[in-house]
Order: structure tokens, then C-alpha cells, then sequence
């Protein structure tokens, strides 16, 4: 796929399409039906250089989690793990481990106050020696009970530019968050992480990095990118799209998460000016 035939694909299956070609056209290229039109809206600004975009009927607002997720109702009973007497691994054991161990390790954490409230933990999904690797901020309802990161809306929404990336969850591209057990607050939504729990899980994402060594991350939203590149909390995402960071020797672009995407139109051509950075950044990494 060429890289306006992406763009094109992505704007599209943001709601945002047609851009130059048909849509019929997009379609055939990517041979699926689009899924994330609940996004469509009256007034868009672009700010690359497309031709406006067609006006669509607005879909009926979701009602939206913290997140931007729209969630089914909970069950009465939510399902605890069981209390796992495991040894707590210090994070230099965790530094060390393969997958297999991080995992079992990770299904039986306790080490900050999140394992109380989880159905399960979300410890990630993909290839191994995926060279995409995307971050996320933790699990929302929807992965709590599926045990998966981004299966609910913004999941979709996900799916969609990976679509447009030439990407595949599950193939050529790892996804994790940053905390793996659901954070909820007193009325049991979705909240992000505090600053002590981001740093209790960091081990298990430092070694999944360290494991998979991916070519590019792309950091989705604030909390990702803050915590993967240690900056100031008060810093906005807004300041820190555009630029090329490092988590160690390894190319960190930051873009908006996708529920944020869900929630605010005119982000998201940025968010796809965000993805050819990424795009463009792999390039030079795997050719240079
Ligand atoms: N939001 C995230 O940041 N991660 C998920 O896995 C789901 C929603
Ligand atoms: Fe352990 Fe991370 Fe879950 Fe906290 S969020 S209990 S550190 S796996």
C-alpha cells in the first residue's frame, strides 16, 4: 500500500474518508467493512493537506467511560483472582526472565493495590519479535474481563490504524500497556494509573521491551508516554508529538490514545501525521 493510499485507508476508517479516491476503491484495498463510522462528524479540521471532508450523519453518542469506552454493564459479581502466595520477584529478577516466567510471574502479581480489583491481569498480546510495538495506558473493563489489551472501542479504533499502517494485531506488532490490571475508581470506572502504580508494573513492561527489542514504540496517549519516557506529569501530549524520543537506543513517537481519538475529531489527522513519523522512522531504523 502506498503511502497515500494509507492515509486515505485511515482517514476513511476514521470516518473521515473519502479523501482522493473512491471510497468503493479503499474498500477493495483493504477487503473489510469499515467499523468505526460511529465516529463521524458534522465540522473537521484537517490540518493535511486533503480535500475536506464529506459532512456524515452523527451517530448517536455513545455513552462514554473515562476512557471514551463504551462498556457493557458489569456483572453483579465480578470474578477475583485468587490470592497466589507466588515470591515476590524483585525487578532485577524480572530484568532476567523469558516470557514464559514474566507471564506466570505477572498472573500472580500483588505488588501494588490494583491486583485487588482485577478480574485478570492483561499482560499483553502479539509477536514476540514484533517490530512495532505499541503502549497503552492499562486495561479498561472490556480487557479486565477478556484478558486483552484494546478490545473494546478504542481497540477497534486501534485495529483500524493498524489496518492503515499495513499492520495486523496479533502479527507484525505487540501490544501492552503500562499497568496490567484494571485501575477504577470509587464508583468502579476507568481511571488512569497513579505515579505508584505505574511505577510497581514498569518492570514487566521494561522486560517486555527489552524481550521483543522492536525497531519503533508508539506511545498511545499520556500516560504511555510519560511514563515510558520519565517526563513531567503536567507535560501535554500535544508537546510531545512531532519529535523522534528514545526509550533507550529505541525510537519513541507519541500520538493521542485512541479513546481520546473516539472523543475528539479533530485529532485525528493528526494522529495519522503521528503514524507516518512512526512509519517514517522505521524506515530509516530497518534501512539504515
Ligand atoms: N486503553 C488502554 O490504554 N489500554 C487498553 O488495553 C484498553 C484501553
Ligand atoms: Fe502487579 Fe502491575 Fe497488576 Fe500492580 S498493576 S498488581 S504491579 S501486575
Amino acid at each position: 500500500m502506498s503511502n497515500q493510499d494509507r492515509r486515505t485507508a485511515f482517514l476513511h476508517e476514521m470516518g473521515l474518508g473519502p479523501v482522493w479516491s473512491q471510497r468503493a476503491a479503499v474498500l477493495q484495498t483493504l477487503e473489510h467493512e469499515p467499523v468505526l463510522l460511529m465516529a463521524s462528524a458534522e465540522t473537521v479540521e484537517i490540518s493535511v493537506p486533503v480535500a475536506a471532508p464529506v459532512p456524515q450523519q452523527r451517530a448517536a453518542e455513545p455513552t462514554l467511560s473515562a476512557w471514551g469506552d463504551e462498556t457493557p454493564a458489569a456483572p453483579a459479581t465480578v470474578p477475583m483472582t485468587a490470592a497466589v502466595s507466588a515470591v515476590v520477584k524483585p525487578a532485577s529478577d524480572v530484568a532476567n526472565m523469558g516470557w514464559e516466567q514474566l507471564k506466570e510471574v505477572v498472573s500472580n502479581c500483588t505488588e501494588c493495590g490494583l491486583c485487588k480489583g482485577r478480574t485478570q491481569t492483561v499482560f499483553g498480546i502479539g509477536d514476540q519479535k514484533a517490530k512495532w510495538l505499541f503502549v497503552g495506558e492499562g486495561p479498561g473493563r472490556n480487557e479486565d474481563f477478556q484478558g486483552e489489551p484494546f478490545v473494546g472501542p478504542a481497540g477497534k479504533l486501534l485495529d483500524n490504524m493498524f489496518i492503515s499502517m499495513g499492520l495486523k494485531r496479533g502479527e507484525n506488532a505487540y501490544i501492552a500497556n503500562i499497568v496490567k490490571c484494571r485501575p477504577t475508581d470509587a464508583n468502579k470506572r476507568d481511571r488512569p494509573p497513579t505515579a505508584e502504580e505505574v511505577d510497581a508494573c514498569m518492570p514487566y513492561l521494561q522486560r517486555q521491551i527489552a524481550l521483543i527489542n522492536p525497531t519503533v514504540i508508539v506511545a498511545l496517549g499520556k500516560t504511555a508516554a510519560l511514563s515510558l519516557l520519565k517526563l513531567d506529569p503536567a507535560t501535554p501530549v500535544s508537546k510531545l508529538r512531532g519529535t523522534v524520543h528514545r526509550y533507550d537506543e529505541i525510537p519513541v513517537v507519541v500520538t493521542y490514545h485512541p479513546a481520546y481519538l473516539l472523543r475528539s475529531l479533530k485529532d485525528k489527522s493528526k494522529a495519522w501525521a503521528d503514524l507516518c513519523l512512526a512509519m517514517q522512522t522505521y524506515t530509516a531504523r530497518e534501512n539504515g
